[in-house]
């Protein structure tokens, strides 16, 4: 299989991020990520740029192993000598160095002509050669850049000692037939191409920064870099995971190649990223938004639940996603609405999965989403009309601050009393024992809630309780002016939820 290089700018391009910054303890937890994610190389920052990001990218090179770590320098060889000395403490240390090439940016910005322009890059490139045996090379805005003079410029710096010579597509202008020409017209007109690895870097501007990294990876591009999530500058730069599993999922086109990437720690990263820099992923976002591996159509649902390949492309679990989600809303139909009552335990006879979806439909007109809480409520509601599996017909408790408190109870179901009797710490868990004799439940009770409905001593008293049955958490309420029933009530209310299961 042919490597294809995974660079992630996400700690230098990727804070580059209008808001996105981040602090040193922040930077290693990424960089740490990263490695778990297993990207080939770290851009850990642009040392120069400050005491603080000098330190970062320091503790990133001293603390993360296994891939190279790299820092970025402008072509002046303070910010070189700054890049090596952050890097020089990684197994692994590249110092990146770029220049811009394009008449643009040489003439308002550098205010440089070509000549001078390539001696600058030549003894940046040698100035870093000699500390570090890893150097890269970028000629920023390499795709506004003039055929003739980026040839130059690529076969001069490799001649030099760059062992990588990355093509920056630094205003995201270019296309993806443009850039995999140019990318050949490299291959092909610079003498010692061969010695290299010819990287890519692709900025979003007008959202083509995945399609031209991978049009290049087509023309013999062997070095992709990019953010996780697409961060980056303005637009942001290309998302590593869109990338990646782009790779990955159309094989039948990038045959033979591969890369290191472990995906099922994707959406981890992903995640990860989006909380310490701040910047929320989009629900739409390919590969790691919300949606990503959300159905909501009928057809669609229908089509996945009968097999999955049907509406997807990508199993969720290849990028650690968890699993596809079904959203319940008024496009659903019959068949996700039954596989959602199965997950949540429920098998319903045609006439109450009648009345339930009816009332689910005409719920879905009025919510945006149908949350599994509604779905439950719904089919409690339509099953405790017909069939209540136990119903309350006597109680008695003796309790006191000396004797052990003791209850029994008579419970109706199916048309037969049954009675028992259990003492316990309190009247209430004396009721609740009683009740698990007879129903052969056996509830934890994890919450109990009681409030008065309405004012005065003979308030009637509404019990909410929440319990545990063998790990199914129900919950159950109950209202009496008597409070010992009103519990009562509450516990026999989740038994009946957790029979009916
Ligand atoms: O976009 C760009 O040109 C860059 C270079 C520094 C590689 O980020
Ligand atoms: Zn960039």
């Amino acid at each position: 299989m042919e490597k294809i290089i995974v660079f992630d700018t996400t700690l230098r391009d990727g804070e580059q991020s209008p808001g996105a910054s981040l602090n040193h303890a922040e930077k290693l937890e990424i960089a740490r990520q990263l490695a778990v994610l297993g990207v080939d190389a770290i851009e850990a920052g642009f040392p120069i740029s400050s005491p603080g990001d000098f330190d970062a990218v320091k503790a990133v090179a001293k603390q993360v192993k296994g891939p190279i770590i790299c820092g970025l320098a402008r072509s002046i060889e303070k910010d070189i000598d700054a890049a090596y000395n952050a890097v020089k403490y990684s197994d692994r240390p590249r110092i990146h160095v770029f220049l811009a090439t394009s008449k643009i940016h040489m003439k308002y910005k550098l205010k440089k002509a070509e000549d001078e322009i390539v001696k600058l890059a030549v003894a940046a490139v040698k100035h870093a050669r000699s500390k570090c045996v890893d150097v890269e090379f970028s000629p920023e805005d390499a795709s506004r850049t003039e055929k003739a003079f980026l040839y130059k410029v690529v076969d001069a710096v490799i001649s030099a000692g760059a062992s990588t010579v990355n093509i920056p597509d630094t205003v995201g202008y270019t296309t993806p037939f443009e850039y995999s020409e140019l990318i050949k017209g490299i291959k092909e007109n610079v003498p010692n191409v061969e010695s290299c690895v010819i990287s890519v870097h692709c900025h979003n501007d007008l959202g083509l920064g995945v399609a031209n990294s991978l049009a290049a990876v087509l023309s013999g591009a062997r070095q992709v870099e990019c953010t996780m999530n697409g961060l980056g500058e303005r637009a942001g730069n290309a998302s590593l995971e869109e990338i990646v599993m782009a790779i990955y999922t159309r094989r039948d086109i990038f045959k033979g190649m591969t890369t290191s990437i472990n995906t099922k720690e994707i959406y981890k990263t992903s995640r990860l990223v989006s909380k310490l820099t701040g910047m929320p992923v989009q629900a739409n976002k390919a590969i790691v938004g919300a949606n990503a591996f959300a159905h909501e159509s009928g057809i669609h649902q229908d089509g996945v639940l009968k097999e999955p390949s049907t509406y997807e492309i990508i199993r969720p679990e290849d990028v650690g996603f968890g699993e596809t989600k079904l959203v319940l809303g008024k496009h659903s139909g019959r068949h996700a609405v039954v596989e959602r009552l199965k997950k949540l335990g429920f098998e319903l006879d045609k006439e109450h999965l009648d009345k339930a979806f009816d009332r689910f439909k005409l719920l879905a007109d009025k919510k945006k989403e149908i949350f599994d809480e509604d779905l439950e409520t719904i089919v409690d509601e339509e099953l405790s009309k017909t069939s209540e599996e136990f119903k309350l017909e006597h109680f008695h408790i003796s309790s006191g601050d000396e004797v052990k408190p003791e209850a029994t109870i008579k419970l109706k179901s199916h048309g037969k009393t049954i009675e028992a009797t259990s003492t316990g710490d309190g009247p209430v868990d004396a009721c609740y024992k009683a009740i698990d004799k007879m129903t052969g439940s056996s509830g934890k009770l994890l919450d109990y809630q009681i409030r008065s409905v309405t004012g005065g001593k003979d308030a009637l008293g509404e019990v909410s309780v929440k319990i545990s049955f063998k790990g199914r958490v129900v919950s159950g309420r109950g209202a009496s002016t008597d409070i010992i029933e009103a519990s009562i009530k509450a516990y026999i209310n989740a038994v009946n939820k957790i029979a009916r299961k």
